[in-house]
């Protein structure tokens, strides 16, 4: 029971896990994924179980109620979740200010914002819907994700099309103003080879700064799961498939595009695999809910060790050595 406890002394500090990117400082490679903190109400929880950076959101411009309960399942067997909460938000004008007060107060752990339409946005205004997110929240963020890849959204993982990439990149490079933020791109685990490796070459074309891999999956008998639950599957059955997504993105872009590995990390071992196939950075969900609070700082404790074991001086010497 006491290891679920959260610790009560601040987090540990590892200068070897830190690591630069964009520019920024990152003081370990652990983040908590998108979705747990939708509205930015806990930021100083994830700063206090130890997490070096939380990606916040999917926020969407306007409030919105997500879909109907139930909407979340455990599939308790496979350590997984299977969800179709459909964006429930309160909208950038609620978040703005949450985020505002905690930079002004200061905060250690880096913050990424992660960026939804509407459900009733019409299909011509969903470039429109990003460009009103980058334009109000982008100053807040140390770095953005587009996310394209929610199955619960309709017609939204469409956007993973280059065409559709382009219109929408430009649209929030258009809002970005002073001082742009990095703008990543978070892709499903359903893509197939063919539109993973257009998904790259766009990226690389367009300048983007960086590739989330990987959201949820609507794919179970492939994952060896059974349920009769719709909606997105999360947690152990997609670690495999995310290592395979983060080494074919690392090997397509030969290194140049840094990618957030998120998908079945509940592990020291399944963390240090996913920066080995070619993660700069790993997030996690799942294992919030099957591990408890004390997840991220166990990761962080036995990282160090395999570093240290491998003879690795930093993380980044060791992100892509076995792609
Ligand atoms: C309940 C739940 C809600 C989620 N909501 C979002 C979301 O709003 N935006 C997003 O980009 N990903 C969302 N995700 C996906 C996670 O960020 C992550 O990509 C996925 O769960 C795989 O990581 P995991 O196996 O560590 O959970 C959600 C996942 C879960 C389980």
């Amino acid at each position: 029971m006491l290891s679920l406890m959260p610790p009560f002394t601040p987090p540990r500090d590892w200068p070897e896990l830190g690591i630069k990117l964009w520019g920024t400082d990152f003081p370990s490679p652990i983040g908590l994924a998108a979705g747990m903190d939708k509205d930015a109400i806990a930021i100083r929880g994830w700063e206090t179980l130890g997490f070096g950076f939380a990606e916040l959101g999917t926020i969407t411009p306007r409030p919105q109620p997500g879909n109907e309960t139930p909407r979340i399942w455990r599939v308790r067997e496979r350590h997984a979740l299977i969800n179709r909460l459909g964006f429930p938000s309160e909208g950038m004008e609620a978040v703005a200010p949450r985020i505002e007060r905690i930079r002004k107060a200061g905060i250690s752990i880096r913050l990424g914002l992660n960026f939804g339409p509407n459900s009733l946005t019409i299909p011509d205004k969903v470039a429109a819907d990003y460009a009103a997110l980058m334009q109000r929240l982008g100053p807040l963020a140390d770095f953005i994700v587009i996310n394209v890849s929610s199955p619960n959204t309709p017609g939204l993982r469409d956007w993973q099309s280059p065409e559709r990439m382009n219109e929408l990149f430009k649209a929030m490079l258009a809002e970005s103003g002073e001082s742009p933020r990095p703008v990543l791109v978070k892709i499903s685990p359903d893509l197939e080879r063919n539109d993973l490796f257009r998904i790259c070459e766009t990226a690389l074309e367009l300048g983007v700064d960086g590739i989330v891999a990987c959201n949820t999956s609507i794919s179970r008998e492939a994952l060896g799961v059974t349920s009769p639950h719709p909606g997105g599957l999360s947690g152990r059955p997609l670690t495999i498939r995310a290592r395979e997504l983060i080494r074919d993105i690392h090997t397509h872009t030969r290194g140049k595009i840094p990618i957030i590995g998120v998908g079945g990390v509940s592990t020291a071992e399944d963390a240090w695999l996913h920066i080995r196939a070619g993660a700069s950075l790993v997030e996690l969900y799942t294992a919030l809910i099957y591990e408890g609070p004390a997840v991220a700082e166990k990761i962080k404790s036995g990282l160090a060790d395999l570093l240290r074991r491998g003879g690795f001086r930093s993380i980044g010497e060791a992100v892509g050595i076995d792609r």
